[in-house]
Order: C-alpha cells, then structure tokens, then sequence
C-alpha cells in the first residue's frame, strides 16, 4: 500500500483527516512550508518499508536544522537542506542527474509529512501497531495492539531497527499521558482504526487485513502514521500474553 496513495484515500473522510499529519509530495516548496508551518517533519520513500530511507529534520532556530538518518545527526543551515537531502537521497547519483530533473524524481519516490510529537518513556519514544480484521462480508476487528519503543537514540520505531515491543496498556500508563484515561485513550485508538479502515476498504474492496502504525502525541490525541496491508503478525508473538496472536490466526 503506497504512503502517499493511502493518504489521499484516508483524508476523503473529514473525521478521519483530522487525524492524520498533513502529507505532500516532497518537492523543495512543500518541504520549506511544512518545516515552517510545523518545526518538524519526515521524510519517506512512498513505496517504503521496515523505515528503510526515513528522515527526520527538526528546527533546531537561528536558521539551523538537525538531520538525523537512524542514527547519525547533522546540522545543516535552512540554505543547504535542500541539496543536502538531494545528495542524501539520491546518494551518489546526484552528480549524474540534471537539476531540473531532481524535483521530479523526488515527487515521485518520497514524501514529506508533519512530525509528530510522539509520547515518550525515558526519552524513547513509542507508537502503536492496531491489527484491524475482517472474515469476508463479517464487520471489522481490532484484533491486537502492541507498543512498539524505539531502540535507544532513534526516533522512529521500527522493529527491524531494535525497538521494543510492549503492551500498550503498560506503556501507555507509563508515559506522561498518564493522568489520561486508559479506557478512553484505548478505545478512541479502536474507534479511528475502525473508521480509517472503512474508508480504506472503499478504495481497496479486496482487503482482510490492515496493521495501522498509530501514536499518541505528547497531548493525548491519536494520529494514524501509516497503514500497512500485508503486516506482520509475528511480533505479536513478542507479547507474553499470546492471546491477540491467536485471534489473528482464527482470521486466516
Ligand atoms: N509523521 C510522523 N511523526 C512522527 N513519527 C513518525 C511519523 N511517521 C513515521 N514516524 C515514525 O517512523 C516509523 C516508520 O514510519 P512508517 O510511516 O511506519 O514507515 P515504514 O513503512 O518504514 O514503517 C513509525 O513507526 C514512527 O515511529
Ligand atoms: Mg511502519
């Protein structure tokens, strides 16, 4: 499922748009408004996966930005990001490639959207893998959550790149937003799953399954990051309690 074709499935639903971080073809425009409108942002390959390619840039004022790349950071001034990134994304083919052209081949391959502020546990921070499933013509299901903790130093919390998986009402009750409700902060995660699935079964008919990676930001409210429509349940397994893994494998 590509990023930037699931948004633009995602955001017809108004209710469902108020939940998703703005989203826009990654050209040098887009980029500067973005940075400007939100202080952060991220950049991804639309067709990517396992945070393969991922970007992270953050005012850090006086015109300077941090860049990190998993785990390597580099200031750079608001004048060089542009062609800083170009080299960074295109690597060493940039010399090769004609100006004009590198707008456009960005815009095809990656995005750029507002960075959320995640909730954190000892500056880690964390987002939450929602499995949503269907047997045919049955109503959708929230059949597992887990907390997925970014590894130490990174911001993004992919699990190929070492982060840990939890529970999330553990995790949740750990972080700050623990003067929140549980119940209602869970069940508002399940409420948007479900509708965002909707929405996406309108544009995709065939689907069963979606593992949507959400997250909490630093306030409370719920965002959809991204949805994933072959995921893996495997990690479920990481869980001591097998029991949402079980409910997946009565979906199959
Ligand atoms: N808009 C965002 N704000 C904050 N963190 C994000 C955002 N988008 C992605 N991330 C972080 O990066 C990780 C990978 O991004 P994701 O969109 O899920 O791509 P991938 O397909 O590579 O997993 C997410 O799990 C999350 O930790
Ligand atoms: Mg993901």
């Amino acid at each position: 499922m590509n990023k930037w074709e699931a948004y633009n499935a995602l955001k017809e639903d108004e209710l469902i748009n108020s939940h998703l971080p703005e989203t826009r073809l990654m050209t040098e425009e887009n980029l500067m408004e973005l940075l400007t409108k939100y202080g952060a942002v991220i950049l991804k390959p639309a067709a990517g996966s396992a945070g393969r390619g991922i970007i992270t840039i953050s005012s850090e004022g006086n015109e300077r930005l941090m860049v990190q790349v998993k785990l390597t950071k580099k200031v750079v001034t608001r004048d060089d990001l542009f062609s800083y990134l170009t080299r960074e994304i295109l690597k060493g083919f940039a010399q090769y490639i004609d100006s004009g052209e590198v707008n456009k081949i960005l815009s095809e391959t990656y995005i750029v959207q507002h960075r959320i502020p995640l909730m954190e546990i000892d500056h880690r921070p964390f987002d939450i893998r929602v499995m949503v499933q269907r047997k045919s013509e049955t109503p959708w299901k929230v059949t597992g959550k887990l907390a997925k903790l970014a590894n130490y130093g990174f911001v993004i919390t992919n699990v190929n790149l070492g982060a840990t998986i939890l529970p999330v009402e553990t995790t949740v009750q750990r972080s700050s937003l623990q003067n929140l409700s549980l119940q209602s902060l869970l069940s508002e995660l399940d409420q948007v799953a479900l509708r965002a699935v909707e929405r996406l079964q309108y544009n995709y008919p065939g689907i069963r399954v979606i593992g949507f990676d959400m997250c909490f930001d630093t306030q409370g409210k719920v965002w959809i990051i991204e949805a994933n429509n072959s995921p893996h349940d495997n990690i479920f397994l990481q869980l001591e309690d097998k029991t949402m893994y079980e409910t997946m494998q009565s979906y199959k």
